[in-house]
Formats: C-alpha cells, structure tokens, sequence
C-alpha cells in the first residue's frame, strides 16, 4: 500500500495545502470526505478562529484531516496546546525549523509533517523526526524558497537525500502532473492553487476569478528581501516590481508590504492594494469547479496519464 495513504489513513495520495485565507474547514472537509487530506490552514486564524473551525470540520466529516501551522505564527504556544486539546491527529508545519516542534506533537502522539524547498532542509527534517516531507518547488503559490529550485529538480534531490515517505508540491495540479511527480520519486502530492481556486475555498469570487483569467508568465517570486512569496499580477505586484528594479531596501520593502495585504487580496478580493498569491499553474484552469469535480478528474486523468505513457 502506497505510504502516505498508510499514513494518514486515507484513499488518495492527494493533500490539499494549508492555505492562508482559503483553507478553511469547508474546503478541508470537503477534500477529506473525496478521499484525500484537508488541511485547516491555521496561518490566517486567530486561535479561536481555528477552534471554531476544527469542530466544524469534526462535524463535516468522519474522515482524517489535519492542520497546516507555519511556525512563524506569532501565537503559536497557544496554537499547539490548541491542537493537542482538540485532539489534532495531524500538522502539517512549515516556515520555520522542524525541530522546534516536532519532538512535541510526536510525544503527544501527533503526526508530523514539515514543508521544504531543498534537500538541505529534508534533512533537518529527518534530523527532527517528522513522519514525512513535503518537498515544494518554485512553481507554487505561496511563500517560497529563495533558490528557486522547480519541482522538476527538487523531488529527486531530496527523493536522494532521505528515505522518509515523500510529497510532491508546486505546480502539481493535473493528474498526468500527478504521475509526473511520482516518477520522480514521489510517494503522494500536495496541492494549492487549484483547491485554492474551487467553491469550497473561502477565497474572494473576485479573487479567484482574477486567478482563473492568469495567462502563462503572470505569476512571479519577488519580495526575496524578506520573505519571497508567488504574486499574480494586480496594483501590488506591479508596485513591488517597481520598488525592487530601483533597489529598495528591505525596510522600504517591509513598509510597502505594510499589514493585512493578504487578506485584503485573497479574502477581500482587491485586486489593486492586496496581495494574490497564488501558483504558476493557476494558467492552467479556466473554471470555477467543486473539490468533487476536481478530486474525480485528478484520478481518472491519472488513470488516462498512467496508460498513456508508454511513448516510446
Ligand atoms: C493562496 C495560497 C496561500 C498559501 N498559504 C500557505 C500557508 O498558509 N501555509 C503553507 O504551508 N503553505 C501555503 N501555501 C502553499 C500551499 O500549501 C501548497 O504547498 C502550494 O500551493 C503547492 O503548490 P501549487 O500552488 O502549485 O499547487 C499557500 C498557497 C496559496 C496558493
């Protein structure tokens, strides 16, 4: 049986990303309850925001389901003990160092999985103790890492360095992406921006709208003066273009960045003054889909890919 379905007691090696402003518990449910792995993203929630959120999640659905916290979270004492109380069966942590917490969900019998974009980090994740990895590339929405290494070339990379149960994510989306990935070493997938862009993402219409219209080369990684993040075209990232092409310091840069960019992109839907990150592959769909539409087609153009591949 293939290890990440081992793991998480799941159907299909399919997670769905944490992510900020879209992952709540209606799209993490509804991915738990087509067979894959939800992820309530806990990085846009107050704590009682994410308790509200993981009970209706209990609710929805009687299948496994986790939660993504980035380690940066400034709140983050409170957010495990939250975890640990509401009996978290799994996180999925990110931006940070792995051994700050893992040895602390896996004694409390917690399974834990760290986000990375090379292989040097796969390793302190192994160092650390965690259940599994996911590896993202460059294509993904997001923060991302700094080196700009694709999916393409980071999963055999890190598939070489560890020998933990391995996902793929960045620019997965399809399920011909899907085999892609798996021929590389990969053992499941982790995907965003699609799941972003479905009715069960809590996700502005406008926002997701704007992201279904994103033709090829209207995503970039800028702001690498501080944390580099996936931004789609709009008033922001042009004013971020402009700023670092005349060299501004990573204050200037922190000033522009200002609060609250985030939510007022993804969750509120200004195209102008808010932040939309979102992945390169975003190209690729054009339609608004339910997470059963989208589950369904991933496994049956996985099955397609799958026969079709025999080229030569
Ligand atoms: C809008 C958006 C918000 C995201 N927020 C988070 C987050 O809070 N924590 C995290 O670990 N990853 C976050 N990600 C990354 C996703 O979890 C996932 O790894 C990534 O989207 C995979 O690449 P893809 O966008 O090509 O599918 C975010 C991605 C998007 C598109």
């Amino acid at each position: 049986m293939n290890r990440i379905c081992q793991l998480f007691g799941i159907k299909y090696p399919i997670i769905q990303g944490g992510m900020v402003w879209c992952s709540g518990w209606r799209l993490a449910a509804a991915v738990s309850n087509a067979g894959g792995l939800g992820l309530i993203g806990a990085g846009s929630m107050r704590p009682e925001i994410l308790q509200e959120h993981i009970c209706k999640c209990k609710a929805a659905t009687d299948r496994p389901f986790g939660v993504n916290v980035p380690l940066m979270y400034p709140q983050i004492e409170d957010i495990m003990q939250l975890l640990v109380d509401e009996r978290v069966k799994i996180v999925f942590t990110s931006a940070g160092n792995p051994k700050n917490w893992t040895g602390y969900l896996k004694e409390r019998d917690i399974k834990v999985v760290h986000v990375v974009s090379s292989s040097k980090f796969a390793l302190k994740c192994e160092e650390a103790g965690v259940d599994a990895i996911v590896a993202e590339g460059f294509e993904a929405g997001g923060h991302n890492g700094r080196e700009e290494t694709t999916t393409f070339c980071l999963i055999p990379a890190v598939r070489r360095s560890t020998s933990l149960p391995l996902l793929a994510a960045g620019g997965v989306g399809t399920g011909a992406q899907m085999l892609a990935a798996f021929a590389l070493g990969a053992e499941g997938v982790q995907i965003g921006t699609r799941f972003a862009l479905t009715e069960e993402s809590s996700a502005h219409p406008a926002f997701k709208q704007h992201c279904l219209d994103l033709e090829e080369g209207d995503t970039k990684l800028l702001l690498k003066k501080l944390t580099p993040a996936r931004l789609a075209k709009g008033g922001f990232k042009t004013a971020v273009e402009e700023a670092e092409a005349r060299g501004a310091s990573p204050e200037e840069l922190r000033e522009l960045l200002g609060r609250g960019r985030a939510k007022k992109g993804i969750f509120e839907g200004d195209l102008e003054e808010g932040e939309l990150e979102i992945g390169q592959i975003a190209a690729l769909f054009r339609r608004q889909q339910t997470v059963a539409e989208v589950m369904n087609e991933l496994i049956s153009d996985y099955q397609t890919a799958r026969e079709q591949i025999d080229i030569w």
